[in-house]
């Protein structure tokens, strides 16, 4: 049988998603209130009620996954979302760079989510998705509906003897999320503490740090399809994940918005302490002794000690992505330049440290007043206050023009350039 399997109770707006023969989710209006529930069929009872409900004879029928989701809205009771316009942006991103919204939309359901979409394609009026803000750079005033997307909720799954399913809401905060999910005990995301932005923007580029990234334990994400607000799945592979790379970035850009991400996380996944700043962060705890919320404070304390602060200063983590080159052109520039740090690729290939590049050409810690290039990772350039996200996007250019004119090597910007300059 193939799952997941969507019924509606006849004349009723009762819904149920079966997702294996021990576990389904039920979703119930009864007046005004929504109840809705995760079931794990523990004892053969409950079992045999999924067997009931899959026989198909009874009250239940089956349904699309469409007409699932059309039927279940668990905050029917409040459809509206509210359009503002020249709305200031400089808070909702983590550069802090001024730039106004022609319009403007925070939504936290999906019924809200596709009112939204439907004034836009309405009135013919392009569109931001903006999650935590913190993976792009705004070059000036946005003409479009910037969507905040602020759907919120964790879910659990138990899966096997020590594993789940954990699911979180677009909108929650990354490293809350991180956080909860080490407080229950749920290991695997512990070395992408204190990453900035938002559950939803996480697989898009395929986030990651000290030797883990988002795909290593991605199981499934929801997506509501900008062009009809159709609500799909995705699984690994058609993330089509990469090294900060996805198809939401490439063939899908801009078609879709991720509403929900879903890890496979375990009680007894593997410590991974290989990268060496966290063994050496670790190196006063005995390797027995070691869990999964030591290595989550080492990489804090890293991250700490050499990224800034959005908090404190404007920045959106590494600007430049780390580039791969040739094995031949890595070969001739380690024998002009023996200390350069190298990373060869299983697919082939040899990636460069693009903040070893930047700084040997001479910008860490360079300052042009309102913004500048960190002082202690050249691969994040900040911004002091005052900037334009034009004058950062000069300062970015000037910084790959002379990298490449030292070693030959085009860098890349990691973070989204979004240039919707106002027409009216
Ligand atoms: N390096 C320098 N100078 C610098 C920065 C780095 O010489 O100013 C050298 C380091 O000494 C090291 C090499 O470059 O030999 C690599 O540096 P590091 O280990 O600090 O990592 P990174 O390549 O600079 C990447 C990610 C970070 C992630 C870290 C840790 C990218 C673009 N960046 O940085 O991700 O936190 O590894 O895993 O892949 C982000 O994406 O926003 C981000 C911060």
């Amino acid at each position: 049988m193939e799952y997941p399997v969507y019924l509606q109770m006849t004349e009723t707006e009762n819904v149920v998603a079966i997702q294996g023969p021990s576990r389904f989710w039920e979703g119930q209006k009864l007046g005004n209130q929504v109840l809705q529930h995760d079931v794990v069929c523990r004892t053969w009872p409950e079992r045999q009620r999924v067997m009931d409900m899959l026989e198909s004879e009874g009250p239940w029928s089956r349904i699309s996954k469409e007409a699932f989701d059309r039927a279940w809205d668990p905050e029917m009771t409040e459809p509206d979302w509210g359009l503002q316009e020249h709305v200031e942006l400089a808070s909702r991103t983590t550069f802090g760079i001024s730039s106004k919204a022609r319009w403007f939309a925070r939504v936290t359901t999906l019924t809200q989510l596709r009112g939204a979409l439907a004034w836009a394609k309405e009135h013919d009026v392009p569109m931001l998705v903006l999650g935590g803000g913190s993976n792009m750079l705004l070059h000036g005033d946005v003409h479009a509906l910037v969507l905040q997307v602020d759907i919120r909720g964790v879910e659990v799954l138990p899966q096997g003897p020590t594993g789940a399913v954990v699911s979180a809401g677009a909108g929650e905060p990354w490293h809350e999320f991180v956080m909860r999910t080490l407080d229950d005990s749920w290991h695997g995301l512990e070395n992408l503490s204190l990453i900035p932005g938002n559950v939803g923007a996480s697989p898009m580029q395929n986030i990651g740090a000290y030797g883990v990234e988002v795909k290593d334990h991605f199981a499934w994400l929801d997506a509501v399809r900008i062009e009809d607000g159709a609500l799909e799945r995705f699984d690994a592979s058609k993330c089509q994940f990469g090294y900060r790379d996805s198809v939401f970035k490439r063939e899908e850009r801009g078609n879709w918005i991720i509403v929900r991400v879903a890890f496979h996380l375990d009680r007894e996944s593997p410590l991974r302490m290989g990268y060496g700043a966290i063994e050496h962060e670790l190196a006063d705890i005995p390797e027995e002794r070691r869990t999964h919320r030591d290595v989550s404070e080492a990489v804090i304390r890293i991250r700490q000690s050499k990224l800034p602060d959005p908090a404190v200063v404007g920045n959106a983590g590494s600007f430049f992505k780390n580039p791969t080159v040739p094995s031949t052109v890595a070969q001739a520039l380690k024998e002009a330049h023996p200390s350069m740090p190298q990373y060869p690729q299983a697919g082939g290939g040899v990636k460069l440290a693009a903040g070893w590049l930047i700084e040997q050409s001479g910008w860490k810690g360079h300052s042009r007043e309102t913004h500048g290039v960190h002082d202690r990772q050249a691969l994040v350039l900040v911004h002091f206050g005052g900037a334009t996200g034009q004058e950062v996007w000069v300062l970015a250019q000037d910084v790959m023009a002379s990298v490449h004119q030292k070693f030959g090597v085009q860098l890349e910007p990691e973070v989204n350039q979004i240039k919707l300059h106002p027409t009216d």
